[in-house]
């Protein structure tokens, strides 16, 4: 009996800390928006998860976090089940044929010599300095408007007499938005014939994703600041594109592809034509298994499309590529395909061979090269070109 008068009112005090505590530890760390989770309760706030073209689950979002940590890929779908179901529908006419050989080499060339590391290396060097650029943490926000901020400059400084260069935010229900840029075709009767060049801006702790520190220097820094070099030398260059040339850094990848689906979702639903989209992720480490190559993906992924990107590929690169698996929902190029758009998607070598410091602290730019990013600056910037005007 005295033992008991002894302990319970330890036990008590012990209760009071251990709540207070944990509510300061949440008040302190979250920057998670209520909004959104309380927004989005189905199924008891769960999520709606896809592993596989044919295997959906709700789960947790510790679940969730779950997966990221295995390494198991998936796709958020809660928000976009109809993804895939309309664009089919309404395509009337045949698939995109992509053509054989390249052959725009004097107008892709000038734009590659005017490529450089430089510009690559100050944008990565300051969008690693954000604590992390998870897509519900402040520091999230503060990235992406950083990134719309420099590409809103590209377009003001290329100052065309005839205002074709555009770009704008693309809002989520979380706080970090997608951005896309975009140079208006020239050619009115394929102006419904869009060419996408993307990377994914946001990154992730896989332990603590809201205020875990994550340089995501290579994932996807590496891709981000590799379209951005792309998109400057043609915005500078005047580049003037046949076709609309849009480019994309995606809010919430890591998330689920929450931020791509989004937008692949309202592209269909307005029934915008996508001939094909280029995915930039991951462009900066350099494995030690094999020789320096491209890393072409080549499951879930468009077919003749990636045959193409071969070709660019020996046309305008100095290293070869190297065919690769990626899995089911990899990355943002998985959005398009399962809209029924064709996507390609290019990364830093053979998918073993990759970077193993992606989703911690140590995703940095010491274990990066900026001249292998630069060879894929090259590819986007022949994408663009060729696929533009062919
Ligand atoms: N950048 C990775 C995908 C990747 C990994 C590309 C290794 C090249 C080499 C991407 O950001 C990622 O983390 N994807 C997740 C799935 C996503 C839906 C959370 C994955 O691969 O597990
Ligand atoms: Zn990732």
């Amino acid at each position: 009996m005295l033992k008991f008068l002894f302990v319970a009112p330890l036990i008590a005090i012990l209760t009071v800390l251990v709540t207070g505590l944990r509510i300061k530890i949440q008040d302190s760390v979250d920057f998670v928006y209520d909004e959104f989770q309380l927004s989005n309760l189905p199924n008891e706030g769960k999520r709606l998860i896809q592993t596989s073209p044919s295997t959906s689950e709700w789960m947790t979002e510790e679940q969730v976090l779950g997966l990221i940590r295995k390494n198991i890929k998936f796709m958020d779908v809660t928000d976009y089940r109809s993804l895939g179901t309309r664009y089919k529908a309404f395509k009337k006419h045949g698939r995109f044929q992509f053509p054989l050989s390249t052959a725009f080499e004097d107008e892709v060339m000038p734009f590659i010599y005017k490529l450089s590391t430089e510009h690559m290396q100050k944008n990565l060097e300051k969008f690693t300095s954000f604590r992390n650029r998870y897509y519900r943490s402040k520091y999230g926000e503060e990235s992406s408007q950083w990134l719309y901020e420099q590409v809103a400059n590209i377009v003001k400084a290329a100052n065309y007499s005839d205002p074709i260069l555009s770009v704008k935010q693309f809002s989520h229900k979380w706080g970090q938005k997608s951005i896309i840029a975009r140079f208006r075709g020239s050619d009115d009767s394929k102006s419904n014939e869009v060419v996408i060049i993307g990377a994914h801006q946001d990154s992730i702790n896989m332990w603590m994703p809201s205020f875990g520190r994550a340089p995501g220097a290579d994932d996807d820094g590496s891709g981000t600041v590799t379209i951005l070099e792309a998109f400057r030398v043609l915005a500078e260059g005047q580049f003037k594109p046949s076709r609309p040339v849009e480019f994309h850094w995606y809010s919430a990848e890591e998330g689920g592809l929450l931020g791509s689906q989004a937008i692949a979702s309202h592209y269909e639903e307005v029934e915008i034509d996508v001939i094909a989209m280029l995915q930039n992720d991951m462009t900066g480490f350099v494995g030690k298994k094999y020789p320096e190559a491209f890393g072409i993906v080549v499951d879930y992924v468009d077919s003749d499309l990636t045959s193409f990107i071969k070709k660019l590929i020996k046309s305008y690169a100095k290293i070869p590529a190297r065919d690769t698996k990626c899995g089911y929902a990899c990355s943002d190029h998985a959005s398009w395909i399962k809209a029924g758009y064709p996507s390609a998607f290019a990364i830093e070598g053979a998918f073993e061979d990759s970077n193993p410091y992606i989703h911690t602290s140590n995703d940095i730019i010491d274990h990066l090269s900026f001249e292998h990013m630069l060879e894929f600056s090259k590819l986007s910037v022949s994408f663009a070109v060729e696929l533009s005007h062919v």
